[in-house]
């Protein structure tokens, strides 16, 4: 029986081989897959492993698909076992008819001409004519063994020799026209070259089939890449670039990324993400999210650091919210403005891109940075984030999942609501019964009703003033860093340091979005919250500067007294080798603290009442 192409494929994505071999063997999990006992020889420990699309068996070495194991187990021919499994999956097995028949032979026919072109390309690369060509993939850094894992070619100069090569192998020009390979001319001429003076990139099936090309022009030019027409081959919706490799390389435990061009798939592979893959030229599908879903539970998409490469990964991640399910989301990553994968892992090799896809976010995180970008801190422009946001929750079809995404997309929302400016009579000046001014504590000392703050809350006010003052980061650092925080708080702290060693300007804004986007908005939001115990006022945005400076080593001093005294000490001695502004201000802010601390009173950040006479 001969199935029409793709048929099968599509049977085997819509079967869940662990369900079906589940109901005869019991399975455990073993990190992604299954593993058992193999049910077609006599064991004892399990050394049956069942992955995506297929099963193999370590023991015995029987390995097979959905329908070689229920032809096996079940004693089935080949189209019994189709016509089961397609029953499950509610699919109807086409009838061979005689148009089928003709279809797939066609296809199969422009297979073979794909095939041949492919050869024909990637031996051109290696002659005089394709040299210039063999030059620009060598200077863009690929090595001899990238180029031909990835097939890669040289079109020819377009004046038709593929048609007469191929004509060697009894494929006339109709038919190369069928295959996207030479168009139709609008004046009547003859049909001409659709690639010339190109390098050829072939575009392989899930399964490493030709099925169309990218051809890229030498150095600028218009268009920069060609590519093959939909055929009934290639549809470039369905398709991914790189995805044959990438199947491969999932299996070995690869993570899968998404990326956006031929150039950064080839890139990554060689610097040893082989999960790499990349639509073409457009933004991901559906049907594209599917086949990363397929590889992954949790696919990496990578968008580019650039306004329009947030919008492009906003519109995919809605698009995908419908679909999420507990075993199957995607993270984020997002690129440092102005590099492409391939720019990056030159710059920085394969560290630097690991370290993009180490920071990249899971997707309710992310979205709510994308969301939450620019959106203005009036009432008007937050209710209607908060609108998106729960729009997009409600979007999540699997009722479980929606609402957690509703909460963890709300948590960060009331997280960054705006803090309440001090009123305008802040500084009035109250007097004692004497007239005598009554100097009030400084503003930092609001504290919160109740009792002693816990360790780890003092931990959050050092971690939330950070936050808000970033341009403190420099001045407390090496306290920072040496402090004894709980993990949460740690893990944000050792982000905010790399940040401060790394960026230019300490802005708040620009700290917490980066936090969000490295996977740790929830921390931001917990340290930025008003529970347990609302943030002292030195945590405002509105603090001045040596206020939360004051503010930061007061709790400092609360956590580590000694440690306080040591930088006093250490901070008057800077100041008498070099009174400058930065050592005063620090000196300053330190005494403040430590007198505070120490002038009866102790533990204000356990009393009710702050500014009673
Ligand atoms: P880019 O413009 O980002 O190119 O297009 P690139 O992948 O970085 O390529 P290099 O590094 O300049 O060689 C991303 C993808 O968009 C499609 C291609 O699939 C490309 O890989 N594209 C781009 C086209 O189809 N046509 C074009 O003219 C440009
Ligand atoms: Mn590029």
């Amino acid at each position: 029986m001969r199935l029409p192409d793709g048929f099968l494929d599509e049977l085997r994505a819509r079967t869940p081989l662990a369900a079906v071999i589940g109901r005869r063997v019991k399975l455990s999990r073993s990190g992604r897959n299954w593993k058992g006992c193999c049910p077609f020889h006599n064991e004892k420990s399990p050394s049956f492993y069942v992955y995506e699309d297929g099963y193999h068996c370590f023991g015995c070495g029987e390995h097979g698909d959905a329908v070689g194991f229920v032809m096996k187990s079940q004693g089935l021919q080949f189209r019994e076992a189709v016509e089961l499994l397609s029953g499950e999956a509610g699919m109807d097995v086409p009838k061979a008819s005689p148009a089928a028949a003709e279809a797939e032979q066609q296809r199969e026919g422009l297979q073979g001409v794909m095939e041949a072109a492919a050869s024909l390309y990637q031996r051109l690369l290696h002659t005089q004519s394709g040299a210039r060509g063999l030059d620009y993939l060598l200077g863009r850094g690929l090595s001899r063994q990238t180029i031909t894992r990835f097939g890669l070619g040289w079109s020819g100069e377009g004046r038709g020799l593929l048609a007469a090569e191929l004509a060697t192998q009894r494929v006339d020009v109709a038919t190369l026209v069928e295959a996207g390979l030479m168009r139709e001319s609008d004046d009547g001429r003859a049909p001409y070259d659709l690639f010339f003076n190109r390098v050829m990139f072939p575009i392989r099936d899930r399964r490493g089939r030709v099925i169309s090309f990218g051809g890229r022009i030498l150095g600028d030019g218009q268009p920069k890449y060609v590519n093959g027409p939909e055929s009934p081959l290639f549809s470039k919706r369905r398709t991914l670039y790189g995805l044959d490799l990438a199947r491969e390389a999932a299996r070995q435990g690869a993570a899968i990324v998404a990326v956006e061009g031929y150039m950064d798939v080839i890139a990554l592979h060689q610097a040893g993400f082989a999960g790499a893959v990349a639509p073409l030229g457009t933004a991901l599908t559906e049907d594209q999210l599917a086949e990363l879903w397929r590889l992954s539970p949790v696919p990496i998409l990578c968008f580019d650091g650039d306004a329009a490469g947030q919008r492009a990964a906003l519109r995919v991640a809605e698009l995908a919210m419908p679909q999420l399910t507990p075993e199957r989301s995607l993270r984020l990553a997002r690129l440092p403005p102005g590099e492409d994968p391939d720019t990056l892992v030159k710059a920085k090799g394969q560290a630097g891109f690991q370290a993009v896809l180490d920071a990249a976010a899971p997707i309710s995180t992310a979205l709510y940075g994308l969301m939450a970008e620019g959106v203005g801190t009036t009432p008007e422009a937050r209710a209607g984030l908060r609108t998106r946001l729960e729009g997009a929750a409600n979007s999540v079809e699997d009722k479980p999942l929606s609402s957690e995404i509703r909460r963890a997309l709300l948590d960060q929302f009331y997280a960054s609501r705006p803090q309440t400016p001090r009123p305008a009579n802040a500084n009035f000046q109250r007097r004692d019964r004497f007239g005598a001014p009554i100097k009030p504590p400084p503003a930092f000392i609001r504290p919160t009703p109740g009792a002693a703050l816990a360790t780890g809350e003092r931990g959050r006010m050092l971690v939330a003033i950070l936050l808000r003052h970033p341009h403190l980061l420099p001045e407390v650092e090496e306290a920072f860093a040496n402090l004894d925080l709980p993990g949460d708080w740690a893990e944000l702290r050792s982000a905010m340091l790399h940040f401060s060693a790394s960026s230019e300007v300490l802005d708040s804004q620009a700290l917490i979005t980066h936090l969000q986007h490295s996977g740790l908005a929830t921390q931001v939001g917990q340290a930025l919250s008003a529970v347990p115990v609302p943030l002292p006022a030195c945590a405002a945005e509105a603090a001045m500067p040596a206020e939360a400076a004051t503010g930061w080593w007061h709790f400092f001093g609360l956590m580590n007294p000694g440690r306080l005294e040591a930088e006093v000490a250490q901070a008057s001695e800077a100041f008498a080798n070099n009174a400058d502004a930065a050592s005063q201000r620090r000196l300053i802010a330190l005494c403040s603290a430590r007198d505070a601390l120490r002038g009866g009173r102790t533990g204000w950040d356990e009393i009710g009442g702050d500014d009673q006479p």
